[in-house]
This record gives structure tokens, sequence and C-alpha cells, in this order.
């Protein structure tokens, strides 16, 4: 095989796969190569710009750690996420739409009693968030775990606040037999993903701005359902047309309420303003 130009290069390279022997594998390859070479004939792609690509996926990778995926906030930023959450998640109609996971999550955060306060300290008004979780028939899920997760009010997660070494805005809880779930977070305010790195290069570039609008995220895992992976959002947020990762479902606007002060939902009384939260999900029943 010699002499391959611009156009036979597309099937010289999907020839030399021909023996892969998984065949989901081959079907990805083959396709990325396609797209890959295509997207290059279009764009008539320049060595110096290609170098500049290389040089970008390289600082995207070198901005990684245990704490920061550079990958998956490129990924969302892209709107590759909220496809791939969009191909796999066509529930449905009365099931809890899924969303983007983000960066953020971070497994193995404590397991806290119903009712709790997930905030460990972190700045915020106070949110009492009262949930329920039920499968698609209207029955009660119990025993669900739960994760919960969400930045404070000046819009940081704890994991992007050095120094800080314990959890902020994090926990795992168990519904009860009712499928019920109630704990105290704060109240969510709109923030701006991650710029310091290569992602805020390209929305720089690009005149995009970072916003997400205000959510709490929750991961939901029962056996018998598939997991759910969601938020739920403010609807008076700025930023619901516009999220910079593309994440927002209108059936995820939950019902906030806003409470000058008073008696709260766990008898405390409250001397500043509080805020409540409902929200009913609903688990797809897992493929069988
Ligand atoms: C988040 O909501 O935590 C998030 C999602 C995607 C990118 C950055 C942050
Ligand atoms: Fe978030």
């Amino acid at each position: 095989m010699r002499n391959i130009n611009e156009d036979t290069i597309t099937p010289a390279v999907l020839e030399r796969m021909a023996e892969c022997p998984n065949p989901r594998l081959k079907e990805i390859m083959s396709a990325l190569v396609r797209h890959m070479h295509d997207f290059a004939r279009e764009v008539k792609l320049t060595e110096a710009e290609w170098a500049e690509g290389i040089g970008f996926l390289t600082a995207t990778g070198q901005k990684c750690t245990d704490k920061r995926q550079e990958f998956i906030l490129l990924s969302d930023t892209l709107g590759l996420s909220m496809l791939v959450v969009a191909l796999n998640h066509a529930k449905s109609a009365q099931a809890t739409e899924a969303t983007v996971f983000g960066p953020f999550h971070v497994p193995g955060a404590p397991e806290l009693a119903l009712g709790d306060d997930i905030s460990g300290g972190a700045r915020g008004e106070p949110l009492f968030v009262n949930a329920t979780v039920r499968g698609r028939d209207g029955e009660p899920v119990s025993n669900a775990q739960v994760d919960v997760w969400e930045a404070d009010a000046e819009g940081f997660y704890d994991v992007q606040r050095a120094g800080l070494d314990w959890p902020q805005g994090r926990a795992v809880f168990r519904t009860d037999s009712e499928g019920r779930l109630w704990f105290r977070g704060v109240l969510p305010v709109a923030y701006p993903i991650p710029t310091d790195g290569p992602v805020g290069v390209m929305l720089k570039a690009t005149k995009r701005h970072p916003w997400r609008p205000a959510h709490v995220h929750f991961m939901i895992q029962a056996p018998g359902y598939e997991t759910l992976i969601t938020h739920v959002f403010r609807g008076d947020d700025a930023y619901l047309d516009s999220d910079a990762v593309f994440g927002v479902r209108s059936s995820l606007i939950g019902n906030f309420e806003s409470h000058p002060g008073g008696v709260a939902p766990d008898g405390s009384v409250q001397a500043r303003p509080f805020h409540t939260l409902a929200f009913d999900f609903v688990l797809e029943p897992s493929p069988t």
C-alpha cells in the first residue's frame, strides 16, 4: 500500500483494522477514523493547526489531577456528554430525565442519616430538600442509594477549595421504607465552570460564557432500576437557556420556594431566610 493520497488514506486505515477481533471496537474505531478524516478534509486542516490541536489536547491531559478532570469538562462544553446521555437515556415519559454527570462527583462521600445537613459548614442560605423516589408504576423505592452534591454560595465545590480536607455539600443517603428522602443543604447559585485551563481558553476564543444555572446533583441507584444521574435546577436562573454544558431539561426544574424565616421543615427556627425544594424522582426499570 503505497502512494496514498488524501482520498485513499481513509480506506487504507480502515483496511488495516480489518482483523480487529472485537466487532464493537472495530465499529467505533472505523467510524472515528472516517469522521476525523472527513473533518480534516472539510476544513482543509493545516499542519500548524493540527499541531495546535495536539498541543491543546496535551494541555488538557496535563491539567487533569485526581481532583480535576479537564477531559470531562471538554466533553461537556462540546456537547458530547449531553449527546451521549441523550442517546442512552431515551426514557419513558414518566421517568425522570438524566443529565450530565460533570466532574465534581466524589465516590465514597459520607453516608448521612435522613434529615442531616450536607453543607459541612459551606456558605449559603439554608435549603431543605424533600424528595421521593418511585418506580414508573408509582411504587416507592426504599433503600435506594442517593448521592447528592452541590456547590456553595460562592459557586465552588469542596474539591475546588485548596486545603479543605473534609466534605462540604456532598453526602450519600438511603431512602426510607416509603421511598422518601430529606436533608438540609445550601441554596445553589449559578456558577462558572473552571476556566483556568485549556477549556477556559477554548470558551474565551469562541466567545462563550462559562456559566451553569443553579442546581443540585443527584445520583440514584437501586436494584431493579436504571441508575439515574441528574440535577434539579432552580427555575429563576438567568442561565437556564444558555447552560455552558447544555444540561438543562424543563422537566428538571424543581419546586424551590423561599421563606423569610420562621419554622423550617426540620422544626428548627430560622432567623434568616431559608428555602425549600420538593422533587419527585421516577426511576426506569432495569432492562431485562
Ligand atoms: C457540574 O454541574 O458540576 C458540572 C458539569 C459539567 C461541567 C462542569 C461542572
Ligand atoms: Fe454542578
